[in-house]
């Protein structure tokens, strides 16, 4: 095999004369009266490759060429010229100012047809890519998400050595704990009808790190996850974890925050500004989410004593049950038509509302919709949302506060894309703080944790931990940007009588929380340091950085959306032999469908 001295997106009119050797693919080929063009794709980028006649035997060779073949070819740099003599430099490539007019080419490997073309990748369904991942992987565009994955990882590695962090492994196979999600199990051949659980997080493995003495941990991890896949959830996917001893809330973000302002320094030469930092309470109220969107405004706004003293039954009704009014001011929302308008009152069902009030503004007037309701206090909305002519008031009405935040947290983000409000390259980034410890919940009648069990109250509330459970606020923090929740941490409870406290609340009794996190409570009781860490989607991060919404473009193997990896085929029915070993016997076989 010929061995290639330079890459194909190397080569320059500097490079004049020489003579080289390149491999690669062959991305395109054409035979312009005689003389056939190859362009040579290899990682790096693409070169244009010349066959002449005169060197007959290549070029009847280079005849048999098709997309994808392998090839290796030697030849000498031209600068490239038109047919009228004069230079044709191709600006697209970085290597359009020359050609290489080849006499040798070798075949390293002849391809079949291929079902997509690179290049036209975009064209074909996912599945498609998918199934052919390797053929996709050949994208520039892949290749280059998974260059920038590459240099993340690097950056953060380095950044969390020179802060005198150790990069630990923690195991894969793990007891199983309920960390929130449903565990992926793994049967225990040695021991059977026992099963080793997939780790949803390191979480407990670093906390005895720092009982361990480790004091700074970092680990770039695997995490599972069996939860249906979203556009920005897979079951397998990456974290940037990490825990630190002796120190406090600020010491965590301070640090991560540096980690951030150098990945997007040196990746997208954007400067990260000093975070700010917001209450989950004021999250919540002003914005109906704990990760806020905000890159565009339509915040909510509280009408609720307005609301009051209209005779619309639905809003009275509500506000008589406690609950809450709110609106959001949709700027040329007016425009949209009844047909829309009511699209988005089916839509927000599915968030739990029971419809969606609206009114439009015209010539000062209130119109359409509630209109005439809300008539008699029109002064007032208009003050309150400082709606104006063209505007749509969209209102959130429930008895629960929380079901109106959530109806308006996702609608405006909703109509924020959908009215095309967002703007390019815009980065929007938030600390979220102060966030309840537990929060009720109606269906199971339990306080469940807002983060995890291992989370710390505030020291002032530590009294009311019993007393006034939903008042308890804890040491944790969320990293949010444009919208999208990019890692959560918190303090840790480092008192054993403490973290049983919290396990009561949760429901855990003593001798539960002895069975499933005795080593836990063991570890608090020798010598505990103070100690708090978090945890970022390495995933997450690299979707921002390169501009995709989808969590599969930057992940090399990626499953579909029910969990099926379509190169591979898996999960796939295993041999009666393995299930016999694992003492495993299965009882059926549900279809699934396997799309992405
Ligand atoms: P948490 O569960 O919030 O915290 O996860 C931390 C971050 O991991 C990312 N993430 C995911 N990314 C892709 N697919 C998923 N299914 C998925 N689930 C989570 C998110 C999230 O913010 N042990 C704690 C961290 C700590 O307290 O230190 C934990 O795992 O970006």
């Amino acid at each position: 095999m010929f061995k290639r001295t330079h890459h194909c997106g190397e080569l320059r009119l500097s490079d004049k004369d020489q003579r080289v050797t390149l491999a690669g693919w062959v991305n395109n080929y054409r035979d312009h009266g005689g003389v056939i063009f190859i362009d040579l794709r290899d990682r790096e980028g693409i070169t244009q490759l010349t066959f002449h006649p005169e060197h007959q035997q290549t070029h009847d060779l280079a005849d048999t060429l098709r997309h994808e073949d392998v090839i290796a070819v030697r030849g000498v740099v031209l600068e490239r010229f038109g047919p009228d003599g004069k230079p044709a430099h191709n600006p697209k490539h970085a290597t359009g100012e020359i050609e290489v007019d080849c006499d040798e080419l070798e075949i390293l490997n002849k391809a079949a047809t291929p079902p997509f073309v690179p290049d036209e990748a975009h064209k074909v369904g996912e599945d498609r890519r998918l199934k052919y991942r390797f053929i996709d992987l050949r994208q520039r565009r892949m290749q280059q998400i998974l260059h920038t994955r590459h240099r993340v990882a690097k950056i953060m590695r380095d950044f969390f050595d020179e802060q005198g962090f150790y990069e630990v492994e923690t195991p894969f196979l793990c007891r199983s704990t309920p960390e929130g999600a449903r565990d992926f199990l793994v049967p225990a051949r040695l021991y059977p009808g026992s099963f080793y659980a997939l780790p949803q997080s390191p979480q407990l493995f670093k906390q005895i790190l720092m009982v361990s003495g480790i004091e700074k941990y970092v680990q770039i991890v695997r995490c599972f996850r069996d939860e249906d896949p979203r556009a920005d959830r897979q079951a397998e996917f990456t974290q940037l974890d990490l825990e630190m001893s002796f120190v406090d809330q600020d010491d965590v973000i301070e640090t991560c925050e540096a980690m951030m302002r150098q990945i997007w320094k040196e990746i997208l030469d954007v400067d990260v500004p000093p975070i700010r930092r917001m209450t989950y309470a004021e999250a919540m109220d002003r914005y109906g989410s704990d990760r806020p969107d905000l890159r565009f405004g339509m915040e909510l706004i509280d009408i609720t004593d307005t609301a009051g003293q209209t005779d619309f039954k639905v809003f009275r009704s509500a506000i008589e049950a406690g609950g809450v009014v709110k609106a959001i001011r949709v700027p040329g929302g007016a425009a949209m038509t009844r047909k829309q308008t009511d699209a988005l009152a089916e839509w927000v069902k599915d968030f739990g509302a029971g419809g969606l009030p609206i009114v439009k503004i015209e010539a000062s007037k209130l119109a359409t919709g509630i209109a005439k309701f809300l008539e008699p206090v029109t002064s007032s909305l208009l003050e309150k949302t400082g709606a104006q002519d063209g505007d749509l008031l969209c209102f959130g009405v429930d008895a629960r506060p929380a079901v109106v935040h959530r109806v308006l947290g996702e609608l405006r983000v909703k109509l924020a894309h959908d009215l095309d409000m967002i703007g390019p390259d815009q980065w929007e980034w938030l600390w979220v703080i102060d966030f309840p410890l537990v929060e009720w919940n109606e269906d199971g009648k339990r306080w469940d944790s807002l983060h995890h069990p291992f989370t710390a109250p505030t020291d002032e509330d530590l009294d009311k931990l019993e007393s006034d459970t939903a008042a308890v606020k804890s040491k944790a923090y969320d990293l949010v940007l444009n919208g999208s929740e990019l890692g959560g941490g918190s303090i840790r409870i480092h008192r054993p009588d403490v973290q049983q406290r919290v396990f009561a609340l949760l429901g855990i009794d003593e001798e539960q929380a002895r069975g499933k996190f005795g080593f836990l409570l063991d570890a608090l009781q020798f010598g505990a340091p103070p100690h708090g860490g978090i945890a970022f989607g390495l995933d997450r991060i690299v979707m921002h950085l390169c501009h995709t919404t989808n969590i599969r473009d930057v992940i090399a193997f990626p499953k579909t959306q029910n969990g099926f990896d379509l190169m591979t085929e898996a999960p796939s029915p295993v041999d009666q032999m393995q299930l016999t070993e694992l003492s495993l016997r299965v009882q059926t076989h549900a279809k699934k469908d396997k799309a992405v």
